[in-house]
C-alpha cells in the first residue's frame, strides 16, 4: 500500500525517453524545496523506446515516483483519468512531460487548491501567459480549438489547457468519457465544482521529440464538444447547462430586439415624421438600450441578492453598446464580402453574418460587460 499524500502529479507519457529523467528531476526537486508531500505518478502508453527502463531504475532512487503503463485504449485523456483513479491523494495535478508546462509553477497550483479552489488552470490566453515558439499553423488551431471550447465555457480562457489541478471530489463519480487531447473539458463539463482560478503560464513548445497530436485529434475533439454539450442537456445540473440557458435568453433578447427595432422604426417614421435613416439610427439605439436593459436584469441576472455591478451599469451599458456597434459592423462586412465576392444570394449571406454576430456578441458581452 502506499502511503497518502497531499498531492499527486500525473505526467502522461508516450516515447519520451530524452525528457522523462528531466522531468521527474525537475518536479520533484520543486516538490521538496516547497516541502509538498508529493507522488509523481508516470502514466505511460507502451513507449517504445527507454522511457519505461529510465522511470523504472528513477523508482529505486525516488520512492515517491510509480509508473503505470497501460495496455489497451492508449490515449492521452484516457491515461489521465487512469492517473485520476490510481491517484494516492486528494488533490491532482497534470503536467506535459516535455516541458511545454514550467513545473516552478507546481506550488502556485497547489496554494490555490489548499486555499479552496476546485479548479486551478495554467492559461495561455489570460493576462501574463503566452505561447513562444509555435508556427503560425498551431496557433491557428489552438486558437480555433479555445474558441470552440469557449463556446461551452466563457469564463475560461484557456479550456483546452493540458496544465491544470484539481481536487479529487470534482471528478469523483463524474461519468468522464475521455478522448484525444482536452481532458480538461471534459473535468470542467462533467465534474462537480464551484470556483475555479486561472495562472498565466508560458507554454514553450518541446525542445526534444514531437508533439504527437494528429488529424485525429481534432476530429477526437469535436466529437468530445458534442458529447459534452449532449450530456449538459440530458443532465442539466452542470456548467455548461447554466451556459445554455443564458446563451438561450441572450437570444430570445436578441429576437426581441428585431421587434422593438422594426416598431421604432415604424413608429419614427410614419407618426412622428422622421427621414427613415434618422429613423432606424435613433430605432438601432432603442434596441441597443432595450436588449441591455433585458440582458442585465434577466440574463445575466445574479441569482444572490447582492449585485455587485449595480453601481456600474453605465460602464456595462457602453460596453454592451461598443460591442454591439462592432458586431453590426461586422455583419454589414460578411453581408458585402459573401454576397460581392463569393455570389452567395444576399439574404442568406445576411442570416451567416447574423448567426456569427450572435457569437461575437454573446462572447464578447460574456467576458467582458457581464464578466461574472
Ligand atoms: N500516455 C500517453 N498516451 N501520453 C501521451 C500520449 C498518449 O497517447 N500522447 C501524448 N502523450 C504525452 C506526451 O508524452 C507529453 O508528455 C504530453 O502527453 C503532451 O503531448 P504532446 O504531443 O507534446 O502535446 P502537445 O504539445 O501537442 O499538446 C499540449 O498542448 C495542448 C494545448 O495546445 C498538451 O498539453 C495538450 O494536453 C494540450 O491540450
Amino acid at each position: 500500500m502506499y502511503p497518502m499524500y497531499e498531492l499527486t502529479v500525473i505526467i502522461p507519457i508516450f516515447n519520451e525517453e530524452i525528457n522523462i529523467a528531466r522531468i521527474i528531476e525537475a518536479v520533484n526537486s520543486t516538490l521538496s524545496l516547497n516541502k509538498i508531500r508529493g507522488e509523481i505518478l508516470i502514466v505511460d502508453d507502451e513507449s517504445r523506446d527507454k522511457t519505461i527502463k529510465i522511470v523504472e531504475e528513477l523508482m529505486l532512487k525516488y520512492n515517491n515516483l510509480r509508473i503505470i503503463v497501460r495496455h489497451t485504449d492508449h490515449g492521452l485523456s484516457q491515461s489521465v483519468v487512469e492517473g485520476f483513479r490510481q491517484a494516492n491523494s486528494n488533490t491532482f495535478l497534470v503536467i506535459d512531460a516535455d516541458f511545454s508546462h514550467p513545473p516552478a509553477l507546481i506550488p502556485r497550483f497547489y496554494e490555490e487548491i489548499k486555499k479552496g479552489t476546485d479548479i486551478v488552470i495554467g492559461s495561455r490566453y489570460t493576462l501574463g501567459g503566452g505561447i513562444k515558439q509555435w508556427p503560425l499553423k498551431r496557433r491557428i488551431l489552438s486558437l480555433g480549438a479555445t474558441g470552440l471550447g469557449r463556446i461551452l465555457f466563457p469564463e475560461v480562457t484557456d479550456p483546452v489547457s493540458g496544465f491544470f489541478a484539481l481536487k479529487k471530489k470534482v471528478i469523483s463519480g463524474a461519468q468522464l468519457h475521455p478522448r484525444g487531447y482536452k481532458i480538461l473539458m471534459e473535468v470542467l463539463g462533467k465534474g462537480k465544482w464551484n470556483s475555479f482560478i486561472e495562472i498565466p503560464f508560458t507554454f514553450s513548445d518541446r525542445q526534444n521529440g514531437e508533439s504527437k497530436l494528429t488529424f485525429c485529434i481534432i476530429t477526437d475533439y469535436i466529437k468530445q464538444i458534442l458529447n459534452i454539450a449532449k450530456y449538459s442537456l440530458v443532465f442539466r445540473n452542470n456548467h455548461v447547462w447554466n451556459e445554455w440557458e443564458k446563451i438561450g435568453k441572450f437570444c430570445f433578447v436578441g429576437l426581441s430586439g428585431v421587434l422593438v427595432n422594426v416598431g421604432s422604426l415604424y413608429l419614427f417614421t410614419e407618426y412622428i415624421g422622421l427621414y427613415y435613416i434618422i429613423s432606424s439610427l435613433v430605432a438601432i439605439e432603442i434596441s441597443i438600450l432595450s436588449n441591455f436593459l433585458l440582458n442585465d436584469y434577466w440574463t445575466f441576472k445574479l441569482k444572490d441578492k447582492v449585485d455587485k455591478y449595480t453601481q456600474n451599469r453605465f460602464k456595462r451599458f457602453f460596453s454592451f453598446q461598443c460591442i454591439s456597434i462592432v458586431g453590426l459592423i461586422i455583419n454589414i462586412g460578411i453581408l458585402y464580402f459573401l454576397t460581392n465576392f463569393f455570389g452567395i444570394y444576399y439574404l442568406v449571406s445576411n442570416l451567416i453574418g447574423i448567426v456569427i454576430v450572435f457569437f461575437w456578441n454573446y462572447l464578447m458581452n460574456r467576458q467582458v460587460t457581464w464578466k461574472l
